[in-house]
């Protein structure tokens, strides 16, 4: 035998030497759900996880700093009385987002504050758009969004995540930042996010789930991959900075189809399904919590991903800091 390729993983000191994919906090981008409410609740779908009061996101931002985290990004719950078929409290200045935003920005300078724009938490539908007689509409949508975007934009955000897959939205909303001199507020598309079951615990915490219908006709199928890369080209052309694909692990072709089309930084989401059925595991015993989250985010990685958000951020960054 000339070729006997376990010699090259035969010591730690080669195995490391020649490891072609690496994990740091520098990659994370930590989701945060937050409320108005006084205090933390415990996310029933998601063991360990909790929708944060405005002191209590200070107190688990500060954790995770400390741990390395360099990148943040926000979920509201919104109370139900404020909701409206418009969502027009997406665009509040002095909403929660706004305000949470200049809190942590005053606090932590450097961190890169990361927000999502989208109706969902906002709309008295549960959608990411606006709904008329059971359709959601496009370009009226984008208005309200380039509205939520500068709010963001106008309170401190580094980087803006349109999540809501409306078309369009990424031109107009860049348009809307360049005339405001916002020119160094980054834009991360939702380029490729599925209408994904993966999402259930993250509507559990925000309350935010449709009230009717399902997100099909904006989320993409499931089954297809050569529509990522033409909302690929077409988020690239619109101005998009980083292009991300959602979900992660059931997707890792996605995230390799879309590496080997852009230049642009590619990002990927572990979203709240998979922290969910990882978790459910490791809370039984059943899976060794630690590895099994490195290897899931190092697949991530390996499939073609710089940024991964993840709600398993601060635990990784932790053990990796070893
Ligand atoms: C809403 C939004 C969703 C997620 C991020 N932004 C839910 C949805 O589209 O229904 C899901 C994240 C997760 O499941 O962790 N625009």
């Amino acid at each position: 035998m000339l070729s006997r390729p376990r010699r090259n993983r035969k010591s730690a000191a080669i195995r490391d030497a020649i490891r072609e994919t690496w994990l740091g906090p520098e990659h994370f981008v930590y989701p945060l759900f937050i409320h108005e409410g006084g205090e933390d609740l415990e996310i029933k779908s998601m063991p360990g996880k909790r929708r944060l009061s405005p002191e209590g996101v200070l107190a688990e931002v500060g954790k995770a700093v400390e741990l390395g985290i360099r990148s943040v990004v926000l979920f509201p719950a919104i109370d139900e009385s404020l909701k409206t078929s418009a969502g027009d409290e997406s665009h509040n200045p002095e909403g929660l987002v706004p305000r949470t935003i200049a809190a942590l920005k005053a606090r932590w300078p450097e961190l890169s504050m990361v927000t999502d724009v989208a109706l969902d938490p906002y709309s008295s539908d549960g959608h990411d758009g606006i709904v008329k007689d059971g359709r959601i509409l496009n370009d009226e949508t984008v208005e309200v969004l380039v509205e939520q975007a500068l709010c963001h934009a106008r309170a401190g955000a580094d980087v803006i995540s349109p999540s809501d897959m409306m078309d369009g939205r990424i031109q107009a909303i860049r348009e809307a930042l360049d005339d405001e001199g916002f020119t160094e507020v980054s834009i991360l598309a939702y380029t490729a996010k599925y209408a994904s079951a993966f999402y259930g615990p993250f509507r559990d915490a925000l309350d935010s789930a449709p009230k009717s219908g399902d997100k099909k006709t904006y989320q993409m199928d499931p089954g297809n991959v050569r529509e990522a890369l033409r909302e690929v080209m077409l988020d690239e052309d619109e101005g998009a900075d980083m292009v991300m694909v959602k979900p992660a692990g059931p997707y890792l072709d996605v995230i390799r189809a879309v590496r080997e089309a852009t230049t642009l930084p590619v990002a990927a989401y572990q979203v709240s399904g998979e922290y969910a059925m990882l978790k459910a595991a490791i809370v039984n015993g059943w899976l060794d919590e630690r590895k099994v989250v490195l290897e899931s985010l190092t697949a991530i990685r390996r499939a073609g991903a710089d940024l991964i958000l993840t709600y398993f951020a601060p635990e990784a960054a932790g053990w990796l800091k070893g």
